[in-house]
């Protein structure tokens, strides 16, 4: 069985990239062999006539890896938009089964799989296939990553609904702060309620990192000790 762990999300821009590439380089800090996967990346800028799929080259250098770009992420679009309605654009219709294929490969030369998602669970890929979906034929645990404060209930509760509904297994959620938190009410609470409510437990919560830097203990060691013990 691939060990390894999907990190989805409750919107776009919530932290996703920031949060796996976090752990992947911590595993690579404990010795793990690990690799990345982007399936699909949307808003791609072109160097040189190529699509550059930027969260995958953060992803593939937090982990150290040398897999090719077109194997972390088969599907690249210019577009900034959901993944059917990019692939529509350019009059491409996804493959999963081609998704499957590369994270195979990948499984093969690593020890443990990090895949980002794409937006949110209900991103869809073809008309009938959602990124909740995917997530449930790779057979991979999924971490929630989301926003602290005002809202944040209604998102997390609804990705966590639909991914339930799917019965794929949820090994926690992770609260970061994109943004400087203003120590409100409702960011000091989400954690505890979010946990009462769904039964998940909140398993992280990443600070604003201020000019890139963070300040004392790297909360990513702590999640990737506490991931790399569950077995997939
Ligand atoms: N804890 C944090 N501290 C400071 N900046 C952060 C933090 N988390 C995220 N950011 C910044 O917020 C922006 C969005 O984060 P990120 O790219 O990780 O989101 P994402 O969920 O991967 O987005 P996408 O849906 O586009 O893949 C980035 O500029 C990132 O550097
Ligand atoms: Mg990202």
């Amino acid at each position: 069985m691939v060990r390894g762990i999907f990190i989805t999300g409750t919107d776009t821009g919530v932290g996703k990239t920031l949060v796996a590439a976090g752990i992947a380089s911590a595993f690579r800090e404990r010795g793990i062999n690990v690799g990345v996967m982007k399936p699909i990346h949307t808003g791609c800028k072109t160097r040189k006539g190529t699509l550059i799929p930027e969260d995958s080259v953060k992803l593939a250098k937090s982990a150290s890896v040398e897999d090719s770009l077109g194997l972390i992420t088969p599907y690249s679009f210019r577009e900034p938009v959901a993944p059917f309605v990019a692939a529509t654009e350019n009059n491409v219709v996804i493959n999963p089964e081609r998704i499957i294929k590369s994270f195979k490969t990948l499984c093969k030369r690593h020890e443990y799989m990090i895949i980002e998602g794409i937006g949110g669970v209900l991103v869809p890929i073809t008309q009938s296939f959602y990124l909740a979906d995917l997530i449930k034929r790779l057979k991979l645990p999924a971490l929630i990553v989301t926003r602290p404060g005002l809202g944040t209930i209604n998102h997390t509760m609804l990705t966590i609904n639909c991914l339930k509904e799917r019965k794929t297994p949820l090994i926690g959620i992770v609260i970061n702060y994109s943004r400087k938190g203003e120590n409100t009410l409702a960011e000091r609470s989400c954690s505890e309620t979010i946990e009462s409510l769904s039964g998940i437990p909140v398993i992280g919560t990443i600070p604003y990192i201020s000019k890139g830097k963070l300040t004392g203990l790297n909360p990513f060691l702590k999640l990737a000790d506490g991931l790399f013990d569950i077995r997939c």
